[in-house]
């Protein structure tokens, strides 16, 4: 049994989308994954197949309702019930590559992309969803959320990257940002590359990079140096022959 997202939507259409091209377009052709898109209209109960209504309390915008959102939950939750129910929304934890590592490791998600104002709030605590962002801004629905979150797990599935790929991965880079990439020609619109790149010397190429990806990420992204440091505390201090705890 592969991998299976199962993604509640009302725009089932809007999938498989970009899911199906590239990476992890070849490996849902290979079967190293699964993706039902399923309508949540097909849930509602009245002849007019409504799915929302207003807000108690008054306001703008349009709530789900939780009788037609349960119902959507449970016929996905019965094709896998081992399953993380996720539920994309803004105001969800913030996605980083710990949780899609979670998440890749399971036998794969029920994702519930949110439209209009929101869900009721009942069947998000009733259903004991993770509720996920993909970042600090807001997108008019869950739908691109969910593909993204889709191929972050989709690239850690056994199979799906090559042997050396996964090894990079896992490498001491990780936490760091990439360090640049060249190649041919050696010397483009008067832009040279790097001498170390063209040198021969293996050991001096890893160093370049390794104080690349250091300076990179130093410089734009202060935040992920200072846990990349934590992280490697006890390493960085035997470099320099002093002792790990603070
Ligand atoms: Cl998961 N949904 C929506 N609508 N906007 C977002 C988001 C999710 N993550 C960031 N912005």
């Amino acid at each position: 049994m592969s991998w299976h997202a199962s993604v509640l939507t009302l725009f089932p259409e809007m999938f498989p989308g970009p899911l199906g091209h590239s990476l992890a377009g070849k490996a849902l052709r290979d079967g190293r994954w699964r993706l039902d898109a399923i309508d949540i209209r097909n849930f509602a109960t009245d002849r007019h197949r409504t799915v929302d209504d207003t807000p108690f309390g008054g306001g703008a915008g349009m709530v789900l309702r939780p009788d037609v959102v349960d119902a959507a939950c449970g016929a996905a939750l019965a094709e896998g019930p081992d399953r993380p129910l996720v539920f994309l929304t803004p105001r969800g934890r913030t996605l980083d590559q710990a949780m899609v590592r979670e998440f890749a490791a399971a036998p794969g998600l029920v994702l519930l992309c949110g439209r209009y104002e929101g869900i009721d709030q009942r069947v998000i605590e009733a259903r004991g969803m993770r509720e996920v962002s993909i970042g600090d801004y807001v997108l008019s629905g869950g739908e691109p959320a969910a593909m993204v979150l889709l191929d972050a797990c989709i690239r850690l599935l056994p199979g799906v990257m090559g042997a050396a790929a996964s090894a990079e991965e896992e490498s001491f880079s990780a936490g760091l940002l990439e360090y640049p990439h060249y190649t041919r020609p050696a010397e483009w619109n008067g832009r040279r590359v790097p001498d170390v790149l063209l040198s021969g010397h293996h050991a001096e190429v890893a160093k370049w990079r390794r104080e690349e990806a250091e300076r990179i990420t130093r410089e734009r992204r202060p935040d992920l140096w200072a846990k990349h440091q934590q992280t490697h505390a006890a390493g960085a201090a035997a470099i320099a022959g002093r002792p790990a705890a603070a």
